[in-house]
């Protein structure tokens, strides 16, 4: 059984995370923290009283300023935190205190990184991803692999999002431009284009916005006579609560230190060479 703590229980990812856990037959949760609805009662019914699920698991939530003390308490195999940057840090902190592992999905980690990595240094094992998907994390591999083979082509990200998306382009795309750049030793990315704009050897970056589209990621790679399109479509946020979970199984057996998803997933090699048994 691996006991797991979550920061950031009332959050919309935390909710769906206690939800996996409490569906798991292999994972117990332990704790679960917030800054609000603090003392209400974990799985008793989503959007009722309770912060997640259906089954009651004799949980409350506890209040994030007391994080050291319940993890010393409950000790958990692995902490699991999406919640906002700064907090992140001072939950990797309390994690690394109290020996507790981490999968940290928060964003915005870039000005801390360094910070993270120091604090964790092999004390604990965590996996830290900006995306958990298992599917992203295929797809930013394929396009590493592909682009190896074809990367003379014309390449374009095109990325779809729902109209209440602030930010623009995604991560994802951005993270998907940057893994083919650095294959390519470098390119200029050009965000949309308007009025003359010959095309050079540059990755251009489209962002689309309506509705209610949870997330698309296309890159196409166009040649002389043919062309190939990567793509891929997130239906809910189970695709990264169930990539978080995955990585809590994996980083309790994992060494020390700070991990990726590529890890978790075994795609340290290039998949086009993989053997198929
Ligand atoms: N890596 C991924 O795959 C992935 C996927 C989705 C979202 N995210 C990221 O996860 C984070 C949370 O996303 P969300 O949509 O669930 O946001 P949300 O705003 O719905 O939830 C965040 C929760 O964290 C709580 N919180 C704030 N400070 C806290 C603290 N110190 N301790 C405990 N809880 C605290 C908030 O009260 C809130 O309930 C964001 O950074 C988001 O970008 C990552």
């Amino acid at each position: 059984m691996t006991t797991v703590a979550v920061t950031g229980a009332h959050g919309r990812m935390g909710k769906l995370i206690i939800e996996n856990i409490n569906a798991a037959p292999d994972m117990g949760l332990v704790a679960a923290f917030d800054i609000v609805d603090i003392g209400a009662p974990v799985g008793m019914g989503t959007g009722t009283e309770g912060v997640a699920g259906d089954v009651a698991v004799g949980i409350a939530v506890s209040d994030a300023g007391e994080i050291d003390s319940v993890l010393a308490r409950t000790s958990p195999d692995v902490l699991i935190d999406f919640t906002i940057a700064d907090a992140a840090v001072r939950n990797v902190e309390a994690a690394v205190r109290n020996n507790v592992n981490l999968v940290v999905g928060t964003t915005g980690l870039e000005p801390y990184q360094e910070e993270i990595a120091g604090l964790i240094a092999d004390r604990v094992s965590a996996v830290i991803a900006p995306n958990f998907s298992v599917g992203v994390n295929l797809f930013w591999k394929l396009l590493a692999d592909v682009v190896s083979y074809i990367g003379d082509w014309d390449i374009e990200v095109i990325e779809a999002h729902h109209r209440n998306k602030k930010d623009a382009p995604s991560g994802t795309a951005m993270h998907a431009a940057a893994v083919m750049s650095a294959v390519l030793g470098g390119r200029e990315l050009v965000h949309g284009r308007e009025g003359l704009s010959p095309r050079g050897d540059e990755i251009g970056i489209h962002a689309v916005r309506g509705g209610d589209i949870i997330g698309d990621h296309t890159v196409l790679f166009a040649g002389d006579g043919e062309r190939i399109e990567i793509k891929h479509q997130a239906h809910s946020r189970q695709a990264f609560a169930g990539g978080a979970i995955r990585a809590a199984r994996w980083v309790v057996d994992a060494p020390g230190g700070v991990h990726s998803m590529d890890e978790v997933l075994g795609l340290s090699q290039p998949i086009f060479y993989k053997k198929i048994e």
